[in-house]
């Protein structure tokens, strides 16, 4: 039988969730989105409504955390995605909904919350716990023994040196460079990163 995949969202990271979805074997993929305009999505068909008939995985491609969180809460069972080229501890824990992209690399004893995005070329290192619904950005970095609360953004180019604890709901710039531990919610930017 036919492994068949709706990812829930139409957008920009949907494309790149579609590409290596076809590498972890789907062969029938379909978008949800609630746009009714979107009917076709390159060449995958878009539909509005989910199927009555349960055959097929669902993944949640929504970039923003927060809503990524919102809907990912409303299913039960969200599939992970890795793409062949990632490499991955082998005690690497791996929640519900996440994406690993090309070539990232997540090293021994880490811990990946659920719905977090790991984008391309990003790396977190040995003994992290990685909340949920973060995004790791493309070319993000995190050093040993980092510990992240939930929604976490770290933009493009990010560097989160080893021993740093980050709480909930922070987006760090793209950029940016984390030294010491963040303990309020926010934007910050800069080298090290200050408040915005
Ligand atoms: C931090 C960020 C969210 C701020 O966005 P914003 O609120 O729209 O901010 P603005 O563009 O209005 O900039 C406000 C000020 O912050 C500065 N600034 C913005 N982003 C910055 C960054 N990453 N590093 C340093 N300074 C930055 C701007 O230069 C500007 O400075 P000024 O007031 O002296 O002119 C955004 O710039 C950013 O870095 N986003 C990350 C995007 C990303 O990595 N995407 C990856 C997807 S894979």
């Amino acid at each position: 039988m036919k492994k068949k995949l709706i990812i829930y969202g139409a957008s920009g990271h949907g494309k790149v969730a579609a590409d290596i979805a076809k590498l972890n074997g789907y062969e029938d993929i379909i978008f949800y989105d609630d746009d009714q305009v979107k009917n076709k999505f390159g060449p995958f068909q878009v539909i509005h409504v989910f199927p009555e008939e349960k055959d097929y995985d669902l993944f949640i491609a929504i970039g923003d955390n927060k809503t990524r969180e919102l809907i990912s809460k409303r299913f039960d069972d969200i599939v992970t995605l890795i793409h062949p080229s990632a490499v991955i501890g082998e005690d690497v824990t791996l929640g519900n909904g996440v994406i690993v992209m090309a070539n990232a690399v997540i090293n021994p004893g880490t811990v990946i919350g659920d719905g977090t995005i790991i984008n391309t070329c990003s790396s977190i290192d040995h003994d992290n716990i990685i909340g949920k619904y973060n995004h790791f950005s493309v070319a993000s970095h995190s050093a040993g023994t980092v510990i992240t609360g939930d929604r976490v953004f770290a933009g493009i180019g990010a560097v989160i040196v080893n021993n740093v604890s980050i709480c909930d709901d922070v987006l760090i710039g793209a950029g940016g460079v984390v030294i010491d531990d963040i303990k309020e919610k926010g934007t910050y930017i800069g080298v090290p990163v200050k408040k915005k």
